[in-house]
């Protein structure tokens, strides 16, 4: 990885939680001698769950940091295909942190997006410009290079003015609430997590080639990013 402002750590698949949460936890206690609020966007998809599990048990001052998620499925809140509900099982629960959901009840994907992006506006200061400035963002990739509900060939790829928008991903039958890419480039740092042999093949490609998955623009971007990755055994 030639790129200075991103660097990558491999591990194996069965390290790959506790190596995970630890580099988190170091990341973590970075931020906290911040001394302020520190605003966090985090993913879901299967992967960083065994890592919020073990993060939970970490003494941190926890009441320092606001979680935000970095994309949701437009399901039940209730439903396990529900990223917040999944997290707030696992972690947030379990730590006196506060957590916004993109989806509350029954409201509709257009106010889901609305109220997400106006909560976004309060709370997440924006620095020199007009987009927020979170201190961290949490993400994963698909074995199609996808990033947040960023997919190949949909719509929200292409949205440069909101921070929050929705995403219908054909492929998935899916409709998806998001980031925007403005928004995860304008983190201050971001981290990766990805374990198995397609998505190793998708960073390599990423990094080696012009193929284009969603993932590029993010590392093109050149924002700070730091990649863990679990390889099979
Ligand atoms: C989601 C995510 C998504 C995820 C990737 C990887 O809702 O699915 O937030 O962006 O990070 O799809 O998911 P896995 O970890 O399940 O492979």
């Amino acid at each position: 990885m030639s790129n200075r402002n991103q660097i990558r750590f491999d591990t194996t698949e069965s390290d790959f939680p506790a190596f995970a949460a630890t580099i988190l936890k170091e990341k973590l206690e970075a931020l906290q001698l911040l001394g302020r609020r520190i605003n966090i966007a985090v993913s879901g998809g299967s992967t960083p769950l065994p890592v919020y599990h073990l993060l939970k048990d970490f003494d941190l001052q926890w009441e320092l940091f606001s979680f935000f998620m970095v994309d949701e499925r437009f399901v039940s809140a209730m439903s396990d295909q529900c990223n917040y509900f999944n997290i707030n099982n696992i972690l947030f629960q379990h730590i006196p942190s506060e957590s916004y959901a993109m989806i509350k009840g029954d409201e509709s994907i257009e106010t889901a997006v609305e109220n997400y992006e106006l909560l976004i506006d309060q709370k997440v200061p924006k620095e020199h410009g007009t987009f927020p400035v979170f201190d961290f963002i949490l993400l994963g990739m698909g074995d199609d290079g996808h990033v947040a509900s960023l997919f190949p060939n949909t719509e929200a790829l292409e949205e440069q003015s909101r921070f929050v928008t929705a995403n219908f991903v054909p492929s998935l039958d899916s409709h998806r609430i998001t980031l925007t890419y403005p928004v995860i480039q304008n983190a201050s740092e971001a981290m990766v997590l990805i374990k198995g042999k397609r998505k190793i093949e998708i960073l390599d490609e990423i990094y080696n080639s012009e193929t284009m998955y969603p993932m590029h623009k993010l590392v093109k971007s050149n924002m700070r990013l730091t990649w863990i990755i679990g390889k099979g055994e």
